[in-house]
């Protein structure tokens, strides 16, 4: 049976273009998955947006000069075009300024209100006397009170991960004024009353221990063992109203309406197509799958706050006595340096999806991050790598694969598949040995063993190149053509399987292969820009139209005598110029072009 399967990504935020740490931490491995779960013929909902609100926002519109909602509307544009052109097919990817997200923000606020999970509480917070204002906690700096780290921001400590309280960082500093006097003030604000979840949650984590990965599951324990209320509104003037008479000055803290992207985007998703109530079945179905996928530094929001929200709401917008779905997995994601350094946008030391994707297919980024995924420690994304697997795997044992079986069979067998009379044992077990990767390489990517996945697809190309290196078809057709025939016949049809078990990784080579392969139509569906409409403003989103999908997660029945079509290599061979030259590029300021989608 069909099932439903969330596929629920971190939201990015809207202040600076994408890099690859964002491919590799969530992007990527949420595509992946989610384009086989389509393949697999399961429901999938997979959304994300612009996270448009809170002090990141602020901070770059400053810099820039610009406001915060030119800053948001920008960056929001060149995500769209740029996960476009590297193939992440959200079905909905919006931004979490529409009326749809604030209104669902709003509700969430107020059911948890009526149901005594919020409370006031007067905090003490840094006032800025050189801005007359509470400083938000973004705009601080200082040194952890955890670990030690000097260059801890006032929300979280980037070296230790903890989540901080400003008031208890050690010599706080305003971040660009250090001359600024910070000085402890009053202020009120709700509290989510955390700590009333802590049963339910210990009982949700044990429940998901066996399937979870060890760091995520025990962070996440380690969280919950000092679970106190905290702040889910600011003292700012970007972000959600707070629907209550007296609140005009403060707004929703970000991360309490981020999360709420998840369910909210899929409300809108069902409305924009015509079926209200559809998103029910992913959040009210007691058999649906919701995976967040996100990097690590963003675990306890997933693992804690959210489900805590959930928890809070449960029964929001249902009359049934389903409660919410929780997330089923966290599949987090460790960080990808790049040539053995963090990422750091001050040093300008990343990689833009915008400027690879000038240069490079986008397969080749995709397979290399895949490759260089962080699945289970931190991991680095090299040029000298990224040269070394399109070169050495990608080109020379897939591509090359499908150019000189596909160019042959062009040439040497009327431009067709080649007529068989019965295949031989050592063909049987060949295409048996590559069937067999249905349920290998789909089980891995189920418990979202992404690399290992990989590694098992790409271990069945070689097979296919020994098996061809044995069989010679290209010389056998001299003295025994059907012998030759046989064995080009079963080289297709295992091209054919392997197109679809690399396609979570490769769909736009899985295109191409198909259409190499004489077939009509499209393995997965298109991802247009869509524009909406809520009152009189409108937004622009990058929505999955799964109408044209014809490809499926099955075993191909290749024809013989299908025609095939004329012959096209499918990789750009790289030269080893690119090492040096891409190394260069680091570290030097960049200038944001515009993102052209071919
Ligand atoms: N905007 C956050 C970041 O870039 C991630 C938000 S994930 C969400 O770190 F779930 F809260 F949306
Ligand atoms: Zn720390």
């Amino acid at each position: 049976m069909a099932k439903y399967i969330h596929v629920s990504v971190a939201w990015p935020y809207a202040n600076g273009d994408l890099h690859v740490g964002h491919l590799a931490g969530a992007y990527l491995p949420a595509d992946i998955f989610a384009r086989y779960h389509r393949l697999r013929g399961n429901h999938v909902l997979m959304v994300s947006g612009s996270d448009s609100h809170g002090t990141p926002i602020l901070l770059e519109a400053g810099k820039q000069g610009i406001s915060a909602r030119d800053l948001f509307e920008k960056y929001h544009e060149r995500f769209l075009l740029v996960q476009q052109k590297v193939g992440i097919s959200y079905d909905l990817f919006t931004h979490t300024d529409t009326e749809n997200h604030h209104r669902v923000s709003q509700d969430f606020f107020t059911r948890l209100l009526e149901r005594g999970y919020l409370k006031i509480e007067t905090q003490t917070l840094l006032y800025s006397e050189l801005e007359q204002r509470f400083l938000p906690d973004r705009f601080i700096e200082g040194t952890c009170y955890i670990c030690g780290y000097n260059g801890a921001r006032g929300d979280q400590c980037d070296n230790c991960g903890n989540l901080m309280e400003t008031i208890k960082l050690i010599n706080p500093r305003n971040r660009d004024n250090p001359q600024d006097q910070l000085v402890p003030r009053q202020t009120d604000h709700y509290f989510l009353a955390l700590e009333r979840f802590i049963e339910e949650l210990n009982a949700y984590l044990e429940q998901h221990e066996s399937h979870w990965r060890n760091h995520v599951y025990n962070f996440s324990r380690n969280f919950v063992k000092d679970l106190h209320s905290r702040p889910i509104t600011r003292d700012i003037d970007w972000g959600i109203p707070i629907p209550l008479a007296g609140w005009e000055d403060k707004k929703m803290y970000v991360w309490f309406e981020a999360v709420i992207g998840y369910f909210s985007a899929s409300v809108e998703w069902a409305r924009n197509q015509g079926t209200p109530e559809a998103w029910k079945q992913w959040w009210y179905n007691p058999q649906s799958e919701i995976y967040n996928f996100i990097g690590k530094d963003n675990i306890p929001f997933h693992t804690i706050i959210w489900p805590a929200e959930l928890l809070g709401v449960s029964g929001l917008y249902h009359d049934g006595p389903e409660p919410l779905q929780l997330p089923y997995d966290v599949p987090a994601n460790e960080f990808m340096n790049i040539e053995g350094q963090k990422f750091s946008k001050s040093r300008h030391h990343a990689i833009w999806l915008a400027d690879i994707l000038e240069r490079y297919q986008p397969d080749a980024v995709r397979y290399y991050v895949a490759r260089a995924m962080p699945e289970s420690t931190d991991s680095d994304f090299s040029w000298e790598g990224f040269y070394q697997s399109v070169n050495n795997e990608l080109l020379a044992a897939w591509g090359n694969l499908v150019n000189r079986v596909t160019g042959f069979s062009y040439k040497r067998f009327a431009g067709a598949v080649p007529v068989i009379d019965a295949l031989r044992p050592e063909d049987e077990a060949l295409l048996a040995r590559i069937e067999g990767g249905f349920e290998t390489v789909g089980s891995l990517i189920e418990r979202v063993k992404l690399r290992e996945a990989l590694g098992e697809a790409m271990a069945l190309v070689r097979e296919v190149n020994v098996y061809l290196d044995r069989r010679e078809p290209w010389k056998r057709i001299k003295d025994d053509a059907a012998d030759a025939a046989r064995a080009i016949y079963t080289a297709l049809r295992a091209i054919d399987n392997l197109k679809t078990l690399l396609a979570p990784w490769l769909p736009f080579s899985a295109q191409h292969v198909h259409h190499l392969l004489g077939y009509e139509g499209q393995v997965f569906g298109d991802q247009v820009i869509r524009e909406y409409a809520e009152g009189e403003r409108r937004h622009r989103a990058l929505v999955y139209d799964p109408a044209r999908q014809s490809g499926t997660w099955a075993k191909s029945t290749l024809q013989p005598g299908q025609p095939l079509r004329e012959p096209a290599p499918l990789y750009t061979k790289l030269e080893d110029s690119i090492i040096p030259e891409e190394r260069g590029r680091l570290g030097q300021p960049r200038e944001e072009r515009p993102i052209i989608v071919p």
